[in-house]
């Protein structure tokens, strides 16, 4: 597809993405870990786990807000039963704080939506800039993570995102579609240079052999083809009916079946990720890396 092809090494192209300096953290105030959760192909589950995984985090205390950056139908405020009155594009076009458009979820959960607001990213004017910068912000001391629902593939918009976050969870479906575009995803990361890593969830599997045999699959070709790329599996999430009853009911699943499986696949796999991000909880500071004002410099830049 030439148009993929172009928009890809326009990304290329950016400075920033060549080399990926780490900006220095300062001493007192490293921000969020900004995680992008992507997939190469879609339906596969990301609202699903952003909103499930956002609700594990808070309830660990963990200072979240879940930004709503994809335009899919199912998305993040209707799986939590929200309506948020604004979204980023009130922000930029009309005259909303961050504060106003900020929805508030069960346990202090953040919810921002994205609306068609991050869709007009190349578009901006540079006062617009500056004020999405500034607004976004504001997360910076009052926030530990920020999770961004992307679209699902290899479009300059999803991968915008995935470039300018810290962290990339790629979640995938055993289905062969879905392992195929997941790989072609990991591809453009690895042939790029935009991450050296990214956690895995495997969604949708029917046992725990069936998971793991997927999560093979996608090491195996990666080790093999893309040696700059490590893979960290985090856990994966069985098929069950509650995590579609919970959709159609706007009612998260670790809310409505605290006790399901489901549930606990989801707590197993968040405490995977902070172990595997820093460890412990004195160690997930380090791993900072300038928090949300140097995401969303990266993401501006990325878009003009
Ligand atoms: N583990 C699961 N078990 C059963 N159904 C699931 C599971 N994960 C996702 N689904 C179904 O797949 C649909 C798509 O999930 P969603 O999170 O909206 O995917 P995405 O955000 O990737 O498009 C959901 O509406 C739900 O019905
Ligand atoms: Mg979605």
């Amino acid at each position: 597809m030439p148009d993929q092809a172009a928009s890809l090494r326009l990304l290329a192209q950016e400075k920033i993405l060549g080399k990926r300096e780490t900006p220095k953290p300062e001493t007192e105030n490293y921000g969020p870990i900004v995680v992008a959760v992507t997939s190469g192909k879609g339906g596969v589950g990301k609202t699903s786990l952003v909103v499930n995984m956002g609700l594990t985090l808070a309830q660990r205390n963990q200072r979240t807000v879940i930004v709503d950056a994809d335009l899919g139908l199912a998305n993040v405020e209707v799986l939590l039963g929200l309506v948020p009155p604004y979204s980023v594009h009130d922000l930029l076009f009309g005259h909303k704080t961050i504060e106003d458009i900020l929805v508030e979820g069960p346990f202090n959960l953040k919810i921002i939506a994205g609306g068609s607001g991050f869709q007009e990213l190349a578009n901006l004017e540079q006062s617009q800039r500056t004020k999405l910068i500034e607004a976004l912000s504001f997360f910076q001391n009052k926030s530990d993570f920020i999770l961004i629902d992307t679209g699902a593939g290899i479009s300059r918009n999803v991968l915008g995102f995935v470039a300018a976050a810290q962290e990339v969870v790629v979640i995938v479906t055993p289905e062969p579609t879905s392992l195929t575009d997941a790989y072609s995803l990991i591809k453009v990361l690895a042939k790029f240079k935009i991450h050296e890593r990214v956690f895995l969830v495997v969604n949708q599997a029917i046992n725990e052999q069936e998971a793991l045999l997927t999560v093979d699959k996608i090491t195996f070709v990666t080790n093999k083809f893309l040696q700059n790329m490590k893979i960290n599996y985090l856990g994966f999430i069985g098929t069950e009916s509650i995590v579609s009853e919970a959709v159609k009911n706007q009612h998260p699943f670790v809310l409505m079946y605290p006790s399901s499986q489901a549930t606990k696949s989801i707590a197993q796999i968040t405490t995977n990720f902070i172990f595997l991000l820093g460890k412990d909880n004195s160690d997930l500071a380090l791993n900072k890396r300038g928090g949300v004002r140097v995401f969303i410099q990266k993401l501006v830049k990325l878009f003009r």
